[in-house]
């Protein structure tokens, strides 16, 4: 029963709308009519600027690595990268949106750091390589995820290696209108780096 209850929890942290939230509030707008129509701090950045942008880049990745340790608070012998699973979900499918969020990477990078902080520098160095020599997000958050994955595969054990596969998987599957974008030239490259 616990154990449902902390599945539940960590979902429910994980729908909370970071990016739909700060435009509503604070700029008035729904990012999600905007830009890519995504929720997540990349569009945010787009839509909204740099201080909406850190601030929900920041609230995403946090909703990752809470969860993390909710078994530590209820004494509970489960890895936390389990939990942090459910965070993700609740990211990209929240119940209050009609199942449609964001894309996983901010709140991934959060469960990631809080699994294993090397693991997230190494996956963060990858982003920014991609970053620098792409220009595309999508393509470097792409890239993250897989690199995570076969670090994983490398030095991780075998439930951190299926959870990094698990969400390799949703960030591709999430990001399938950018990769058809980079194929036919049409997603945006970022201007400040
Ligand atoms: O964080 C999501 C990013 O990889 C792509 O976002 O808005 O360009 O589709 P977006």
């Amino acid at each position: 029963m616990t154990m449902v209850f902390m599945f539940l929890l960590a979902y429910l942290i994980g729908c909370f709308p970071s990016g739909l939230i700060i435009g509503k509030v604070f700029y008035n707008k729904d990012i999600r009519q905007y830009g890519s129509g995504n929720l997540g701090t990349t569009n945010t950045f787009r839509v909204l600027g740099k201080s909406a942008g850190i601030i929900v880049m920041i609230l995403d990745i946090l909703k990752g690595f809470i969860v993390v340790f909710i078994p530590l608070l209820f004494n509970q012998d489960v890895h936390g990268v389990i939990i942090g699973l459910f965070a993700i979900l609740g990211h990209v499918y929240p119940v209050f949106l009609k199942f449609k969020g964001g894309k996983a990477v901010a709140t991934s990078a959060g469960v990631i750091m809080g699994v294993n902080p090397l693991l997230f520098i190494a996956v963060t160095i990858t982003f920014f390589i991609m970053l620098y020599l792409f220009k595309y997000v999508s393509l470097a958050s792409i890239t993250a995820s897989i690199v995570n994955f076969v670090l994983s595969i490398v030095f991780m054990d075998w439930i951190l290696i299926v959870i990094a596969f698990i969400i390799m998987l949703i960030v591709i599957i999430r990001h399938h209108s950018n990769i058809t974008r980079i194929i036919n030239k049409e997603e945006p490259k970022i201007t400040w780096m």
